[in-house]
């Protein structure tokens, strides 16, 4: 494999206007060089040849599965009657804060890529489906979206271009299962957030039953930059051809500097930990690392500082986890991690939609034998039927919280085996548990 070590200096791209406050008004965005991207391609480029840019820079989704966006775009069937594109902005993954903040402090960044991916698709509405909770970069959003509208650059015959294309915002109410894509459909149509069984994939039947891309806030940001800056320089980030640009890591947890962090995909794990981040904090020892929002399984000690994993799409996969939705969460030596593993397991428990059995009651259980392992009543037996939850979790439902709860605790048990043995042999937690059972 070809590491392109030379691609790992970069500059920021997606946050680049975060230290500007101005950034956030029409005039600030346009006089750092805004909307010049739609500019450049509205009626100049076609709407093929926008997909087969977007194709060659090599941007992979930021939502989670890091599918090619590009490649996504072009499965959408070129037929008549109306497309959607839906916008993922639900950010409900644990550990992840990017959205927010792209939202925030540089939404009409996310509009102008919501009408590049609009225009190449021939897509005339689009709706950003919004976490509940995100009230201030909803506000950011709605008030970026009037400007955007007055001055012309959403509406009718866009900039003279004949092409026309409306967005519109859709808070969500509070679900994490909504940011999977179906669940997010049907909630945008008015349904219970309950996940579609797939095929068909939303790009052939979607929104309302018609052809719909779903891209994430992160994913669309980019765009404006690989218009305006060429699919070259964007593949020219990161590690490799299939791995370019930048990634939002989101880091929190056991470090000095916790926050976001714009960096080109490839670097190590440690190099984000120990450099940009400045290290465990306190001095204590590096005991493990989520890498990728909480369904990443985790990486231990060994994989972070002696295989030296990097964080991109493909290595981290190589490694048994994934680069998820950019979430980091660092764990030092006092973390307990049966605690870490119940704390998730009952978050996947509560946001469980309930429709797969397999789903409804094997998290259900999982967070039950957690709890009780970590309270000290867990008997020998329970670790051989995690093992056996593990395997009927996965590939068995609609969608892929089961395979993510799975994946999550399988991690944990396997590789923090002895914690857990320590708690059944100990009959308690040796750091105390705050989760009553
Ligand atoms: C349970 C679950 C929750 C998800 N939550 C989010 C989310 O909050 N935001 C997001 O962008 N993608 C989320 N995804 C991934 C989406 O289903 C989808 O892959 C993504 O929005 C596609 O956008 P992208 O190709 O630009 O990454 C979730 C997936 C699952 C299975
Ligand atoms: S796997 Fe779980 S969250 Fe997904 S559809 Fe089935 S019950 Fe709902």
């Amino acid at each position: 494999m070809n590491l392109r070590l030379d691609a790992l200096v970069t500059e920021k791209i997606v946050s680049a206007r975060f230290g500007d406050a101005g950034a956030a008004d029409i005039g600030g965005y346009e006089a750092s060089g805004g909307y010049r991207a739609i500019r450049k391609i509205f009626g100049q480029t076609g709407p093929k040849d926008v997909i087969e840019i977007v194709k060659a820079s090599g941007l992979r989704g930021r939502g989670g599965a890091g599918f090619p966006c590009g490649l996504k775009w072009s499965f959408v069937p070129d037929m008549d009657g109306p497309k959607y594109l839906a916008v993922n902005a639900d950010e409900g993954e644990p550990g992840t804060f990017k959205d927010r903040e792209l939202m925030l402090r540089d939404p009409h960044q996310l509009i102008e890529g919501i009408l590049i991916a609009c225009y190449a698709v021939g897509i005339e509405k689009a709706y950003i489906f919004i976490r509940g909770e995100f009230d201030a970069p909803a506000r950011s959003v709605n008030k970026a979206l009037a400007e955007a509208y007055e001055a012309g650059y959403i509406g009718e015959n866009i900039l003279g271009s004949g092409f026309s294309c409306d967005i519109y915002t859709h808070m969500g109410a509070g679900a994490y299962i909504c940011g999977e894509e179906t669940g997010l459909l049907e909630s945008l149509e008015g349904k219970r957030g309950h996940p579609r069984l797939k095929p068909p994939f939303p790009a052939i039947v979607g929104l309302y039953g018609r052809p719909t891309v779903v891209n994430n806030v992160e994913t669309l940001s980019n765009l404006s930059h690989i218009i305006e800056r060429g699919a070259d320089w964007y593949a020219g980030i990161g590690i490799d051809e299939k791995n370019t640009g930048t990634r939002m890591y989101c880091v929190s947890g056991h470090v000095e500097k916790p926050g976001l962090y714009e960096l080109p995909l490839g670097l190590t794990l440690e190099e984000i930990v120990d450099g940009h981040c400045g290290g465990m904090r306190g001095g204590k020892a590096l005991k493990a690392v989520i890498p990728g929002g909480a369904s990443a399984p985790v990486l231990t000690t060994k994989e972070i500082r002696e295989d030296k994993i990097r964080m991109d799409f493909d290595a981290l996969a190589r490694a048994g986890s994934m680069g998820g939705s950019g979430g980091v969460i660092v764990m030092d030596e006092t973390t307990c991690m049966v605690q870490a593993a119940q704390r998730l397991a009952l978050f996947y428990e509560e946001e469980s939609c309930g429709q797969c059995s397999v789903c409804r009651e094997g998290t259900g259980w999982v967070a039950g034998i957690f709890s009780r392992l970590e309270n000290g009543r867990g008997v020998p037996d329970d670790l051989g039927t995690l093992e056996s939850i593990d395997v009927n979790m996965r590939g068995n439902t609609i969608c892929v919280l089961s395979d993510a709860c799975a994946m999550m605790f399988g991690a944990f048990v396997k590789k923090f085996r002895s914690e857990f043995e320590a708690h059944i042999e100990g009959g308690r937690c040796p750091l105390g548990s705050p989760y009553p059972a």
